[in-house]
């Protein structure tokens, strides 16, 4: 049973042809790595497992994404739902000019939840497993924005928790943090891989090779190779997967 399936995609943004009949499929609780070149797709191809693409003008589709049984395109579904289904962690942390505790429960106080206690718990929760509790929890009343880069990529993993989606998507989530902040990105990516499936889009090899299963390396809008990640970096089957993994272009 896959929780992901993207069949016959093709996308435009007017006449440019970026997404070109793509077919992937996503297991669950696996770390899925987007690799290639700037402007292959990577982004716009992940924007679309959440529908972040749907306001930007002149963006078409044809193809049907299929999450957990459902097609998001379908015009029943209600992107408010999708996105708590399907969260997404930015390049940039982008935390809002909120308090630590504030920012966590952000989504949960939108849809109108009150319950204190609940908002405590969850809270806590969702700052455990970003792997931030510890460096937070007596400073729950502080702006987010007075934390460092790297804590506040985890808070904004917290944040996209604790709404309890089944898959986080995450652009390029530590190319602005340093390497001790990207180490403790990459061992937080891992510890969640047991409850939730992640997709994730980096331009280091390194990092895909070290956290994710399933590697799927685009090139000029089309998907090349998809396959486990160690086979992909040791044995790929296209000569341009090859020549990308080993930094003869790109
Ligand atoms: N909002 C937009 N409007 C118009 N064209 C866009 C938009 N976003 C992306 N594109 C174009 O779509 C193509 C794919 O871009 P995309 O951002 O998906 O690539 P990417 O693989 O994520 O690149 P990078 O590694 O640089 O982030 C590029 O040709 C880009 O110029
Ligand atoms: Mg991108």
């Amino acid at each position: 049973m896959h929780i992901l399936e993207a069949n016959g995609i093709n996308a435009y943004y007017g006449t440019n042809h970026v997404l070109k009949n793509i077919n992937l499929q996503i297991k669950p609780h696996t770390i899925t790595a987007f690799i290639g070149p700037s402007g292959c797709g990577k982004s716009t191809f992940l924007r679309m497992f959440n529908r972040m693409n749907d306001y930007i003008d002149g963006f078409r589709k044809e193809g049907e994404i299929i999450i957990e049984g459902n097609e998001i395109y379908n015009k029943q579904v209600r992107v408010e739902d999708l996105r708590k289904q399907v969260g997404m962690v930015f390049q940039k942390p982008n935390p809002f000019p909120k308090t630590i505790f504030e920012n966590v429960v952000y989504g949960l106080t939108i849809r109108g939840e009150k319950d204190k206690k609940k908002l405590n718990e969850i809270a806590e929760r969702s700052l455990r497993q970003a792997v931030l509790w510890d460096e937070v929890k007596d400073s729950l009343k502080k702006s987010a924005l007075a934390l460092s880069g790297g804590q506040q990529q985890r808070l904004c993993i917290a944040r996209a928790l604790a709404v309890e989606p089944s898959i986080i998507l995450m652009d390029e989530p530590a190319s602005s943090l340093d390497p001790i902040s990207t180490a403790k990105i990459e061992e937080l990516i891992l510890q969640l891989k047991e409850k939730y499936s992640i997709v994730i889009v980096t331009h280091n090899m390194q990092q895909a090779g070290r956290i994710s299963d399933n590697t799927a390396f685009f090139y000029m809008g089309e998907l090349i190779e998809y396959d486990e990640t160690s086979i992909i970096f040791t044995s790929p089957k296209h000569d341009k997967t090859q020549s990308y993994v080993t930094g003869r272009f790109g």
